[in-house]
């Protein structure tokens, strides 16, 4: 049975897509089944994961109950577009509207390993649905001089959703995105994540880079495009695994890097 992860934040624009979209392909390249949720009306999961735009059904279709979960899935994600805002206002209106995705997603959950949603930017009704359907909580956060209020609203939020539908809702950390450690105000956002919610706070932040706006455009994973940065997301990967105990999954990783590493030493003597 699938473990479930819903990859949020109170701000936009902190990097949870790209996340999304990365940690996919990494788990992916492992052997792992994973299926991706886009659960924004911006359909940005979608895109950064070529799927048809006109793809038919969507997650929207979904939640309204227009179309079974199992034919929202395209090639290992069930994608979203702006259809999803109405969806949401649709769902508003519904008895137990906050159950509809975890609901939909159970009869998905025993063909896969791994199940990642990429929320919209904003704590609402779709979110809490995430929130609902998930095992795990991830948070993003930028590396700005409000990411700690970022990531204690978020929480919040998490302790509502604990609190009355999902009592075993975890949370499985905070990743410090789109973080330039050269600057004062990225090594504040650390340390004081770090402070206040220790190994929380994943060790490893993601460094900014440019790249990842290039490698978005050209639909191509950053683990190939720029494998420099990509290794920021496989240290990420490491210790979400770690955190999640898929132990073999782990291994797998650690081989990945050491052949890759080691093609890298042949290469640089040939
Ligand atoms: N590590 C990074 N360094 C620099 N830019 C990045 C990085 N990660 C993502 N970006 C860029 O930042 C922008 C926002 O990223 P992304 O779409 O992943 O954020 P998001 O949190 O999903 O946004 P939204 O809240 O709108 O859904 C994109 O242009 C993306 O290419
Ligand atoms: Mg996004």
């Amino acid at each position: 049975m699938a473990a479930t992860i819903a990859v949020l934040s109170q701000k936009g624009g902190t990097g949870k897509t790209t996340a999304v979209r990365t940690l996919t392909d990494v788990f992916r390249r492992l052997g792992l089944r994973v299926l991706a949720v886009d659960l924004d009306p911006q359909g940005n999961l979608s895109d950064y994961l070529d799927v048809d735009p006109d793809a038919f059904p969507t997650i929207g279709d979904v939640l309204t109950g227009r179309a079974k979960p199992a034919e929202a899935v395209h090639d290992g994600i069930i994608p979203a577009n702006l259809g999803l805002a109405e969806a949401e206002l649709v769902l508003g209106g519904k008895m137990g509207r906050e159950m509809t995705l975890k609901r939909a997603l159970s009869g998905l959950k025993g063909d896969y390993d791994l199940v990642l949603i990429d929320c919209p930017p904003a704590l609402g009704l779709l979110t809490v649905n995430a929130l609902v359907a998930a095992d795990y909580a991830l948070l993003s956060a930028e590396a700005q001089y409000f990411a700690l209020q970022g990531v204690e609203q978020a929480l919040e939020v998490i302790e509502l959703a604990r609190d009355s539908l999902n009592p075993g809702l975890e949370w499985l950390g905070v990743v410090l995105n789109i973080a330039d450690m050269r600057t004062r105000h990225s090594r504040e956002a650390f340390d004081s994540l770090r402070e206040h919610f220790g190994e929380k706070l994943i060790d490893t932040t993601i460094r900014a880079s440019i790249a990842y706006a290039e490698s978005a455009e050209r639909a191509v994973s950053i683990i190939d495009y720029r494998p420099d940065l990509g290794a920021d997301y496989l240290n990420v990967a490491d210790e979400l695994l770690r955190r999640l105990r898929l132990d073999q999954a782990r291994g797998r990783l650690a081989a990945m890097v050491n052949g890759a590493s080691a093609t890298a030493g042949v290469e640089a003597e040939a």
